[in-house]
């Protein structure tokens, strides 16, 4: 078999009990053996982006770590909630802190994206978000299939939190299995 992809699982969420976040725990269960999954450090304690902290006291150490994470990487999983029909304001922070940096860590990383959601739409428009500001940064956004758990307090253990809806879990199986195709035309590790 070829090698593994070294591939960056990072959660938009930050609370407890997040779904994405339990989600994020279960993909390496889901994952074919070609992709090797692993967490990206939290972003929760970076500071809101200002140009006049960059240029005063440069890139915060978590900016640093969580660009460094990326740019390891062969490959990104985003998984993250919808927020007010967009991409959570700690992400998208943190996304707009590491663009700025001269190497900027999204460019030319295959990224795919999932996302749960209580209701019906949530997570489509943030994901349609996400592809456009990592598309601005030069990333390549896997196509389909598209993952959003829907209604996801049902389709989680109330108590452990584990994914146990036979659907849900074919197709992040599905998702997985063509990203780690995806991937390797786009990272050249065939
Ligand atoms: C600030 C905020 C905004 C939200 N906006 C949306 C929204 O636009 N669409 C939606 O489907 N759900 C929205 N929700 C509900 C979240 O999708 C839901 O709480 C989800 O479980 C959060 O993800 P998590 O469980 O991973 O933390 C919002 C929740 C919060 C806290």
């Amino acid at each position: 078999m070829a090698d593994q992809l070294d591939t960056l699982v990072i959660c938009g969420s930050l609370r407890k009990g997040s779904y994405n976040a339990a989600l994020a725990r279960t993909l390496p269960s889901l994952a074919p053996p070609g992709l090797a999954l692993r967490s990206a450090p939290s972003f929760e304690k970076m500071p809101i982006y200002n140009f006049d902290v960059q240029q005063s006291t440069g890139f915060p150490a978590d900016v640093n770590a969580w660009a460094d994470a990326i740019r390891s990487a062969d490959a990104i999983i985003i998984v993250s909630p919808e927020y007010n029909w967009s991409i959570p304001g700690g992400l998208k922070n943190a996304i707009d802190w590491v663009s700025r940096l001269k190497e900027q860590p999204f460019n030319g990383k295959p990224v795919a994206l999932q996302s749960c959601a209580g209701g019906i739409l949530g997570g489509s428009r943030m994901q349609y978000h996400l592809r456009m500001s990592l598309t601005a940064l030069d990333a390549f956004l896997f196509g389909r299939p598209e993952v959003i758990v829907t209604f996801a307090p049902q389709k989680f253990d109330e108590k452990t939190l584990e994914l146990k809806d036979p659907t849900a879990i074919d197709l992040i199986k599905q998702q997985l299995a063509g990203f780690e195709k995806f991937a390797r035309k786009v990272s050249g590790k065939g």
